[in-house]
Protein backbone atom coordinates (compact mmCIF):
# COMPACT_ATOMS: atom_id res chain seq x y z
CA UNK A 1 0.00 0.00 0.00
CA UNK A 2 1.43 3.43 -0.95
CA UNK A 3 2.93 5.37 2.35
CA UNK A 4 0.97 8.86 0.99
CA UNK A 5 -2.64 6.43 0.98
CA UNK A 6 -1.87 5.39 4.54
CA UNK A 7 -0.88 8.80 5.78
CA UNK A 8 -4.73 9.77 4.16
CA UNK A 9 -5.75 7.19 5.69
CA UNK A 10 -4.58 8.09 9.43
CA UNK A 11 -5.49 11.96 8.73
CA UNK A 12 -9.25 10.61 7.59
CA UNK A 13 -9.34 8.28 11.06
CA UNK A 14 -8.21 10.87 13.23
CA UNK A 15 -10.38 13.58 11.35
CA UNK A 16 -13.59 11.87 11.90
CA UNK A 17 -12.73 10.58 15.43
CA UNK A 18 -12.24 14.37 16.33
CA UNK A 19 -15.59 14.73 14.79
CA UNK A 20 -17.20 11.99 16.79
CA UNK A 21 -15.94 13.24 19.81
CA UNK A 22 -17.28 16.92 19.52
CA UNK A 23 -20.63 15.35 18.19
CA UNK A 24 -20.86 13.37 21.75
CA UNK A 25 -19.83 16.95 23.56
CA UNK A 26 -22.38 18.62 21.71
CA UNK A 27 -25.12 15.60 22.46
CA UNK A 28 -24.11 15.91 26.10
CA UNK A 29 -24.48 19.73 26.03
CA UNK A 30 -28.21 19.44 24.37
CA UNK A 31 -29.16 16.49 27.34
CA UNK A 32 -28.00 18.99 29.83
CA UNK A 33 -30.01 21.86 27.89
CA UNK A 34 -33.35 19.60 27.44
CA UNK A 35 -33.23 18.39 31.45
CA UNK A 36 -32.24 21.77 32.80
CA UNK A 37 -36.14 22.52 33.91
CA UNK A 38 -35.05 25.44 35.94
CA UNK A 39 -32.86 27.12 33.83
CA UNK A 40 -29.58 27.11 36.17
CA UNK A 41 -26.63 25.32 33.80
CA UNK A 42 -26.71 22.34 35.68
CA UNK A 43 -28.85 19.72 33.71
CA UNK A 44 -31.10 18.90 36.46
CA UNK A 45 -34.42 20.67 37.67
CA UNK A 46 -33.40 20.85 41.60
CA UNK A 47 -32.58 24.76 41.42
CA UNK A 48 -29.27 24.96 42.69
CA UNK A 49 -26.82 26.31 40.69
CA UNK A 50 -24.36 23.87 39.31
CA UNK A 51 -20.97 25.58 40.24
CA UNK A 52 -19.03 26.94 36.98
CA UNK A 53 -15.47 24.79 37.38
CA UNK A 54 -12.47 26.58 35.75
CA UNK A 55 -9.73 24.70 34.44
CA UNK A 56 -5.54 26.41 34.17
CA UNK A 57 -2.91 24.34 33.57
CA UNK A 58 0.81 25.30 33.37
CA UNK A 59 4.70 24.62 35.49
CA UNK A 60 4.31 27.37 38.25
CA UNK A 61 8.20 26.49 38.62
CA UNK A 62 9.49 29.36 41.17
CA UNK A 63 5.74 30.19 41.77
CA UNK A 64 5.48 33.96 41.42
CA UNK A 65 3.02 36.58 41.73
CA UNK A 66 2.55 36.50 38.39
CA UNK A 67 1.26 33.20 38.44
CA UNK A 68 -0.76 33.79 41.18
CA UNK A 69 -2.56 36.55 39.72
CA UNK A 70 -2.99 34.50 36.64
CA UNK A 71 -5.22 31.96 38.94
CA UNK A 72 -6.90 34.65 40.60
CA UNK A 73 -8.43 36.16 37.61
CA UNK A 74 -8.85 32.16 36.26
CA UNK A 75 -10.98 31.77 39.58
CA UNK A 76 -13.13 34.94 38.86
CA UNK A 77 -14.04 33.16 35.59
CA UNK A 78 -15.95 30.37 37.45
CA UNK A 79 -16.71 29.32 41.30
CA UNK A 80 -14.09 27.11 41.34
CA UNK A 81 -10.98 26.26 40.01
CA UNK A 82 -8.78 23.24 39.28
CA UNK A 83 -5.16 23.52 38.22
CA UNK A 84 -2.87 20.85 36.36
CA UNK A 85 0.44 20.88 37.53
CA UNK A 86 2.93 19.55 34.44
CA UNK A 87 5.13 16.59 35.24
CA UNK A 88 8.89 17.29 35.64
CA UNK A 89 9.84 14.79 32.70
CA UNK A 90 7.21 16.75 30.36
CA UNK A 91 8.70 20.19 31.45
CA UNK A 92 12.43 18.93 31.18
CA UNK A 93 11.32 17.46 27.53
CA UNK A 94 9.71 20.55 26.27
CA UNK A 95 11.32 23.48 28.18
CA UNK A 96 14.17 22.60 29.60
CA UNK A 97 14.91 21.57 33.59
CA UNK A 98 12.65 23.06 36.08
CA UNK A 99 13.67 24.75 39.40
CA UNK A 100 11.14 22.96 41.65
CA UNK A 101 10.38 19.45 41.72
CA UNK A 102 7.18 18.43 40.86
CA UNK A 103 6.03 18.09 44.27
CA UNK A 104 6.98 20.89 45.16
CA UNK A 105 5.33 23.26 42.22
CA UNK A 106 2.28 21.49 43.51
CA UNK A 107 2.49 22.68 46.91
CA UNK A 108 3.20 25.84 45.78
CA UNK A 109 -0.19 25.95 43.69
CA UNK A 110 -2.00 24.83 46.49
CA UNK A 111 -1.32 26.96 48.62
CA UNK A 112 -2.63 29.84 46.67
CA UNK A 113 -5.86 30.75 48.13
CA UNK A 114 -7.86 31.27 44.63
CA UNK A 115 -7.31 27.41 44.02
CA UNK A 116 -9.73 24.82 44.97
CA UNK A 117 -8.19 21.92 43.31
CA UNK A 118 -4.95 20.76 42.04
CA UNK A 119 -4.56 17.89 39.24
CA UNK A 120 -0.90 16.70 39.16
CA UNK A 121 1.15 15.45 36.84
CA UNK A 122 -0.72 16.41 33.61
CA UNK A 123 0.73 16.33 30.28
CA UNK A 124 2.54 19.56 28.81
CA UNK A 125 0.47 19.03 25.45
CA UNK A 126 -3.28 19.52 26.10
CA UNK A 127 -4.10 17.01 23.70
CA UNK A 128 -8.03 16.86 22.71
CA UNK A 129 -8.32 13.23 24.29
CA UNK A 130 -6.94 14.67 27.78
CA UNK A 131 -9.50 18.14 27.23
CA UNK A 132 -12.35 15.54 26.54
CA UNK A 133 -11.30 14.07 30.20
CA UNK A 134 -11.32 17.29 31.44
CA UNK A 135 -14.95 17.95 30.78
CA UNK A 136 -15.96 14.23 30.88
CA UNK A 137 -14.26 13.55 34.71
CA UNK A 138 -14.05 17.07 36.42
CA UNK A 139 -16.93 18.85 34.91
CA UNK A 140 -14.57 21.26 33.46
CA UNK A 141 -16.81 24.04 31.83
CA UNK A 142 -13.82 26.77 30.41
CA UNK A 143 -9.95 25.94 30.00
CA UNK A 144 -8.04 29.13 30.78
CA UNK A 145 -4.62 30.79 29.79
CA UNK A 146 -3.48 33.80 29.84
CA UNK A 147 -2.93 35.80 26.71
CA UNK A 148 0.90 34.67 25.57
CA UNK A 149 0.93 32.74 22.84
CA UNK A 150 0.85 28.98 23.79
CA UNK A 151 1.94 26.39 21.06
CA UNK A 152 2.15 22.72 20.77
CA UNK A 153 5.62 21.50 19.69
CA UNK A 154 4.06 21.14 16.25
CA UNK A 155 3.29 24.73 16.25
CA UNK A 156 -0.26 24.56 16.95
CA UNK A 157 -2.26 26.52 18.87
CA UNK A 158 -1.71 24.28 22.46
CA UNK A 159 -5.77 25.35 22.85
CA UNK A 160 -7.47 24.69 20.04
CA UNK A 161 -10.06 22.55 20.58
CA UNK A 162 -11.63 24.38 23.63
CA UNK A 163 -11.63 26.88 21.63
CA UNK A 164 -13.58 25.72 19.00
CA UNK A 165 -16.15 24.54 21.87
CA UNK A 166 -16.69 27.84 23.05
CA UNK A 167 -14.87 26.14 26.34
CA UNK A 168 -11.86 28.64 26.48
CA UNK A 169 -10.97 31.65 28.27
CA UNK A 170 -7.64 34.37 28.32
CA UNK A 171 -6.83 36.43 30.84
CA UNK A 172 -4.34 38.68 30.80
CA UNK A 173 -0.58 37.66 31.23
CA UNK A 174 1.07 39.69 34.19
CA UNK A 175 3.75 41.97 32.59
CA UNK A 176 7.28 42.12 34.23
CA UNK A 177 7.44 39.18 35.93
CA UNK A 178 7.71 35.33 34.22
CA UNK A 179 10.17 32.05 35.78
CA UNK A 180 12.94 33.28 33.11
CA UNK A 181 12.94 36.41 34.71
CA UNK A 182 13.38 34.93 37.79
CA UNK A 183 15.95 32.48 36.78
CA UNK A 184 17.85 35.07 35.32
CA UNK A 185 18.04 37.03 38.72
CA UNK A 186 18.94 33.46 40.32
CA UNK A 187 21.55 33.29 38.29
CA UNK A 188 23.23 36.68 38.27
CA UNK A 189 22.59 36.06 42.39
CA UNK A 190 24.78 33.16 42.22
CA UNK A 191 27.37 34.21 40.09
CA UNK A 192 27.84 36.79 42.17
CA UNK A 193 27.86 34.58 45.54
CA UNK A 194 30.41 32.99 43.01
CA UNK A 195 32.69 36.19 43.02
CA UNK A 196 31.96 36.81 39.12
CA UNK A 197 31.37 40.63 38.03
CA UNK A 198 27.71 40.60 36.88
CA UNK A 199 26.34 43.80 35.15
CA UNK A 200 22.44 44.30 35.99
CA UNK A 201 19.83 43.41 33.24
CA UNK A 202 18.14 45.97 31.39
CA UNK A 203 14.67 45.21 30.71
CA UNK A 204 12.06 46.87 28.32
CA UNK A 205 9.07 45.71 30.83
CA UNK A 206 8.95 45.90 34.30
CA UNK A 207 6.23 44.97 37.09
CA UNK A 208 4.43 47.55 38.16
CA UNK A 209 3.01 47.52 41.84
CA UNK A 210 -0.06 49.34 41.67
CA UNK A 211 -2.88 49.98 44.62
CA UNK A 212 -5.54 47.89 43.13
CA UNK A 213 -3.15 45.12 42.29
CA UNK A 214 -2.34 45.17 46.13
CA UNK A 215 -6.03 45.77 46.89
CA UNK A 216 -7.07 42.62 44.86
CA UNK A 217 -4.21 40.26 46.19
CA UNK A 218 -5.87 41.07 49.80
CA UNK A 219 -9.12 39.78 48.45
CA UNK A 220 -11.81 39.15 50.98
CA UNK A 221 -9.74 39.03 54.05
CA UNK A 222 -10.93 40.29 56.53
CA UNK A 223 -9.33 42.45 59.29
CA UNK A 224 -8.71 40.79 62.86
CA UNK A 225 -11.96 40.85 65.44
CA UNK A 226 -11.15 42.73 68.40
CA UNK A 227 -10.25 39.74 70.40
CA UNK A 228 -8.34 37.70 68.00
CA UNK A 229 -4.60 36.46 68.37
CA UNK A 230 -2.79 37.77 65.84
CA UNK A 231 0.38 36.06 65.12
CA UNK A 232 2.81 38.33 63.50
CA UNK A 233 5.74 36.29 61.33
CA UNK A 234 8.14 38.43 60.04
CA UNK A 235 11.24 37.73 57.68
CA UNK A 236 12.32 38.40 54.30
CA UNK A 237 10.21 36.12 52.15
CA UNK A 238 12.14 36.14 48.76
CA UNK A 239 11.63 34.07 46.24
CA UNK A 240 8.39 32.54 47.98
CA UNK A 241 8.52 29.14 48.67
CA UNK A 242 7.02 26.07 50.09
CA UNK A 243 9.31 26.80 53.08
CA UNK A 244 7.38 30.24 53.29
CA UNK A 245 4.41 28.08 52.86
CA UNK A 246 4.96 26.00 56.03
CA UNK A 247 6.40 28.48 58.04
CA UNK A 248 2.62 30.22 57.60
CA UNK A 249 0.61 27.56 58.06
CA UNK A 250 2.42 26.80 61.06
CA UNK A 251 1.88 30.44 62.48
CA UNK A 252 -1.86 30.04 61.37
CA UNK A 253 -2.30 27.37 63.87
CA UNK A 254 -0.53 29.65 67.01
CA UNK A 255 -3.52 32.16 66.81
CA UNK A 256 -6.59 33.37 64.71
CA UNK A 257 -5.14 35.72 62.23
CA UNK A 258 -1.67 35.87 60.65
CA UNK A 259 0.09 39.08 60.03
CA UNK A 260 2.87 38.84 58.01
CA UNK A 261 6.03 41.43 58.00
CA UNK A 262 7.61 41.54 54.80
CA UNK A 263 10.92 43.10 55.91
CA UNK A 264 12.12 46.29 54.03
CA UNK A 265 14.46 46.07 50.75
CA UNK A 266 17.72 47.61 52.52
CA UNK A 267 17.45 45.80 55.67
CA UNK A 268 17.81 42.63 53.34
CA UNK A 269 19.91 43.76 51.65
CA UNK A 270 21.92 45.17 55.11
CA UNK A 271 21.79 41.70 56.66
CA UNK A 272 22.29 39.49 53.20
CA UNK A 273 24.20 41.24 50.94
CA UNK A 274 24.42 43.96 48.35
CA UNK A 275 22.85 40.97 45.87
CA UNK A 276 20.18 40.46 47.60
CA UNK A 277 17.15 40.59 47.76
CA UNK A 278 16.18 38.87 44.88
CA UNK A 279 12.83 40.18 44.39
CA UNK A 280 11.48 43.95 45.82
CA UNK A 281 9.72 44.59 48.77
CA UNK A 282 6.62 44.89 47.09
CA UNK A 283 6.60 42.01 44.71
CA UNK A 284 7.39 39.99 47.89
CA UNK A 285 4.28 41.25 49.56
CA UNK A 286 2.52 40.00 47.39
CA UNK A 287 3.74 36.45 46.92
CA UNK A 288 2.95 36.29 50.65
CA UNK A 289 -0.47 37.77 50.45
CA UNK A 290 -1.52 34.73 47.52
CA UNK A 291 -1.02 32.46 50.17
CA UNK A 292 -4.06 30.92 51.80
CA UNK A 293 -2.54 31.29 55.44
CA UNK A 294 -1.62 35.03 55.36
CA UNK A 295 -4.54 37.25 56.27
CA UNK A 296 -2.39 40.63 55.78
CA UNK A 297 1.01 42.04 55.16
CA UNK A 298 3.23 44.89 56.21
CA UNK A 299 5.22 45.57 53.22
CA UNK A 300 8.23 46.83 54.20
CA UNK A 301 8.45 45.97 57.58
CA UNK A 302 11.21 47.10 60.11
CA UNK A 303 13.38 44.12 61.04
CA UNK A 304 13.76 45.18 64.31
CA UNK A 305 10.61 44.00 67.05
CA UNK A 306 9.50 47.27 68.86
CA UNK A 307 7.17 47.47 71.69
CA UNK A 308 5.07 50.19 69.04
CA UNK A 309 4.97 47.88 66.53
CA UNK A 310 3.70 45.19 69.50
CA UNK A 311 1.35 47.64 70.30
CA UNK A 312 0.40 49.07 67.15
CA UNK A 313 -1.07 45.46 65.83
CA UNK A 314 -2.15 43.97 69.06
CA UNK A 315 0.39 41.00 68.31
CA UNK A 316 0.23 37.72 70.77
CA UNK A 317 2.72 35.89 69.14
CA UNK A 318 5.96 36.72 67.42
CA UNK A 319 7.33 34.10 64.90
CA UNK A 320 10.63 34.67 63.02
CA UNK A 321 11.03 33.10 59.33
CA UNK A 322 14.77 32.79 60.48
CA UNK A 323 16.26 30.09 62.68
CA UNK A 324 19.57 31.73 63.53
CA UNK A 325 19.02 34.57 65.83
CA UNK A 326 18.80 37.47 63.48
CA UNK A 327 21.59 40.35 64.68
CA UNK A 328 21.28 43.68 64.09
CA UNK A 329 24.28 45.87 65.34
CA UNK A 330 24.69 43.04 68.13
CA UNK A 331 21.30 42.88 69.35
CA UNK A 332 18.78 40.28 68.44
CA UNK A 333 15.56 41.60 66.42
CA UNK A 334 13.50 39.74 68.36
CA UNK A 335 14.59 40.14 71.85
CA UNK A 336 11.66 42.70 72.75
CA UNK A 337 9.13 39.74 71.70
CA UNK A 338 11.24 37.84 73.56
CA UNK A 339 11.40 39.88 76.83
CA UNK A 340 7.78 39.93 76.87
CA UNK A 341 7.47 35.62 76.39
CA UNK A 342 6.21 36.43 72.92
CA UNK A 343 8.46 34.67 71.09
CA UNK A 344 8.18 31.22 69.05
CA UNK A 345 10.84 29.67 67.28
CA UNK A 346 9.07 27.52 64.72
CA UNK A 347 11.73 25.04 63.43
CA UNK A 348 11.78 24.99 59.59
CA UNK A 349 10.52 21.97 58.03
CA UNK A 350 12.43 22.24 54.95
CA UNK A 351 15.89 24.44 53.85
CA UNK A 352 15.17 27.03 51.05
CA UNK A 353 16.10 30.68 50.81
CA UNK A 354 17.11 32.29 48.07
CA UNK A 355 20.96 30.95 47.81
CA UNK A 356 19.87 27.59 48.12
CA UNK A 357 17.37 27.92 45.23
CA UNK A 358 20.31 30.32 43.29
CA UNK A 359 22.46 26.98 44.04
CA UNK A 360 20.51 25.05 42.33
CA UNK A 361 19.92 26.94 39.27
CA UNK A 362 23.93 27.08 39.55
CA UNK A 363 24.40 23.49 39.86
CA UNK A 364 22.78 22.86 36.35
CA UNK A 365 23.96 26.77 35.09
CA UNK A 366 24.83 25.99 31.31
CA UNK A 367 21.30 24.45 30.67
CA UNK A 368 19.43 27.00 32.73
CA UNK A 369 21.43 30.14 30.95
CA UNK A 370 20.40 28.17 27.30
CA UNK A 371 16.81 28.20 28.60
CA UNK A 372 16.85 31.66 29.05
CA UNK A 373 18.49 32.94 26.28
CA UNK A 374 15.46 31.07 24.28
CA UNK A 375 12.74 32.33 26.57
CA UNK A 376 14.00 35.93 26.52
CA UNK A 377 13.87 35.66 22.69
CA UNK A 378 10.38 34.61 22.94
CA UNK A 379 9.62 37.17 25.36
CA UNK A 380 10.89 39.60 23.75
CA UNK A 381 8.50 38.86 20.64
CA UNK A 382 5.93 38.85 22.88
CA UNK A 383 6.48 42.43 24.09
CA UNK A 384 7.12 43.60 20.64
CA UNK A 385 3.38 42.48 19.34
CA UNK A 386 1.94 42.26 22.65
CA UNK A 387 -2.01 44.32 22.37
CA UNK A 388 -3.87 45.87 25.62
CA UNK A 389 -6.02 42.97 27.24
CA UNK A 390 -8.61 43.61 30.26
CA UNK A 391 -7.83 42.11 33.49
CA UNK A 392 -10.93 39.45 34.32
N1 LIG B 1 1.24 33.50 33.62
C1 LIG B 1 0.81 34.82 33.74
N2 LIG B 1 1.71 35.81 33.98
C2 LIG B 1 3.02 35.53 34.11
C3 LIG B 1 3.49 34.19 34.01
C4 LIG B 1 2.56 33.19 33.78
O1 LIG B 1 -0.38 35.09 33.60
N3 LIG B 1 3.86 36.52 34.31
C5 LIG B 1 0.25 32.47 33.35
C6 LIG B 1 0.47 31.75 32.01
O2 LIG B 1 -0.10 32.47 30.94
C7 LIG B 1 -0.24 30.44 32.26
C8 LIG B 1 -0.02 30.20 33.76
O3 LIG B 1 0.40 31.44 34.33
O4 LIG B 1 -1.64 30.56 32.03
C9 LIG B 1 1.03 29.14 34.04
O5 LIG B 1 2.23 29.55 33.41
P1 LIG B 1 3.47 28.56 33.24
O6 LIG B 1 3.05 27.33 32.61
O7 LIG B 1 4.17 28.42 34.52
O8 LIG B 1 4.44 29.13 32.20
P2 LIG B 1 4.80 30.44 31.52
O9 LIG B 1 3.66 31.01 30.79
O10 LIG B 1 5.98 30.16 30.69
O11 LIG B 1 5.25 31.33 32.70
P3 LIG B 1 6.73 31.57 33.07
O12 LIG B 1 7.32 32.39 31.98
O13 LIG B 1 6.61 32.27 34.38
O14 LIG B 1 7.38 30.21 33.16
Amino acid sequence: MPASFLLGLCAGLAFARAHARRDAAKRRNDENDENDRDGDGDGDGDGERRPVVVYMDGCFDTMHYGHANALRQARACGDKLLVGVVNDEEILRCKGPPVCDARERADAVRACKWVDGVIEDVPYEVTDAFTDELFAKYGVDFVVHGDDPCLAPDGSDAYAYPKRVGKYREIKRTEGVSTTDIVGRLLRLGARAMGEEVEEEEKEATFCTTSSRVAQFLGNNAPPAEDARVVYVHGAFDVFNTGHVEILREAQKLGDFVLVGVHADADVRARRGAAHPVLNEKERALGVLACRYADEVVIGAPAKITNDLLTTFNVSVVVAEDEDPYEIAGEDANAVAAARGLYRRVPRAREWSALSVAARVMENRAAFEARNARKMKSEAAYYAQKTHVKES
